[in-house]
């Protein structure tokens, strides 16, 4: 059998903080074929994010190690593990666009930095432009853009080095339904037309089912469950599986006498859904005690307090999530209320 394009070997990462360590990945293996698109699906603080980042050693794992083609990139020296890099692109939900290049000032970015000389590069970037369907906004800044046409642009960025890999870390969480169906549309031709493997992030499982051929599930930092979408989708094994594909339905929350948080509202736009994108992407209820928030100019204003799920690994992932996006947050005690 062919070799898998990446292997992932009793990797583990624990993060040293001010109050104490934090394991975020626990002894993951998994092996990645050539030209599959592979998703990793779990909850907020599962440890997604950390495991794409060892993937290509933007995080240097604490235990295990990955291959890539064979080769451990724990073994390899500055310039293979440069090389190894280039040949994985990456794409983020937050698209990490240069603001003050325009669209293919972008794309030639990481050409200029692997030393492509100017007029090739450029010429790959309207070729690649093109590809995403961009060719006409070339000169356009990032600030004029939509979110699914900044994605495209991050994907063609992404290309320039001519990856076999690109991983996505939440590539289509900030765009609205039909954007995604459109990116990930994109994704799925370029995995097709150009053969590059594709590996996708999500908390979503509708991603997983539009466009993955096979799916792992993290949970609390180890995988719980791999296999092809359609043996997951049809007969979950993990209670986490279960959780994530037949939803609520299987799992009793309960609040009792649990924590209370205060989100304090200073300025975020007042049509962001925050509390339901919360609940999706934590895929536990919180109980709203009291709010108090007003429109100023399309920005909210105010706070609210919410109950946390008593069970504590919930609460932790709503926490997780709070920081993840920023939203301030401090926590209550009953009689304060
Ligand atoms: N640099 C860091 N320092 C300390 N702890 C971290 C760091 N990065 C991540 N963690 C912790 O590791 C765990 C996993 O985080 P990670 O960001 O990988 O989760 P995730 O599955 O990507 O979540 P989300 O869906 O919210 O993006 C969390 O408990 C998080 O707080
Ligand atoms: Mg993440």
């Amino acid at each position: 059998m062919e070799q898998p394009i990446i292997q992932i070997r009793n990797l583990g990462k624990e993060f040293k903080t001010a109050n104490g360590p934090v394991r975020a990945l626990n002894d993951i293996n998994l092996d990645i074929n050539q030209g599959e698109i592979f998703g990793i699906i779990g909850l907020s603080g599962a440890g997604k994010s950390t495991l794409v980042r060892c993937i290509n050693y933007l995080e240097v794992p604490t235990e295990g190690e990955v291959l890539f083609e064979g080769q451990s990139l724990s073994a390899m020296s500055g310039a293979e593990l440069r090389k190894a890099r280039r040949s994985m692109g990456m794409i983020f939900q937050q698209f990490n666009l240069l603001a003050q290049r325009n669209v293919i000032g972008n794309v030639c970015f990481p050409m200029e930095l692997a030393g492509v000389p100017k007029k090739e590069a450029r010429e790959r970037a309207m070729e690649l432009l093109k590809t995403v369907g961009l060719e006409d906004r070339a000169k356009a800044y990032p600030a004029q853009l939509s979110g699914g046409q900044k994605q495209r642009v991050a994907i063609a960025r992404a290309l320039a080095t001519n990856p076999k890999v690109i991983l996505c870390d939440e590539a289509t969480s900030a765009l609205d339904p039909n954007t995604t169906k459109s990116i990930l549309a994109l994704l799925k031709e370029i995995n097709k037309n150009l053969g590059v493997t594709v590996i996708v992030i999500t908390h979503e499982m509708a991603v997983i089912e539009a466009i993955c051929d096979r799916v792992a599930i993290i949970d609390q930092s180890h995988i719980a469950e791999v296999g092809t979408v359609s043996e997951i989708f049809s007969e979950p094994k993990s209670q986490i599986g279960r959780q994530l594909i037949l939803g609520d339905a299987v799992k009793h929350v309960s609040f009792g006498t649990s924590r209370q948080i205060r989100l304090i509202f200073d300025g975020r736009e007042s049509s962001e859904p925050v509390i339901s994108n919360l609940v999706l992407a934590c895929k536990v209820p919180v109980n709203i005690m009291y709010a108090s928030t007003t429109d100023v100019n399309g920005k909210a204003m105010g706070q609210m307090i919410i109950q946390l799920p008593e069970e504590e690994a919930d609460a932790d992932r709503v926490i997780h999530y709070l920081k993840t996006v920023k939203i301030a947050y401090e926590e209550v005690t009953s009689h304060e209320l």
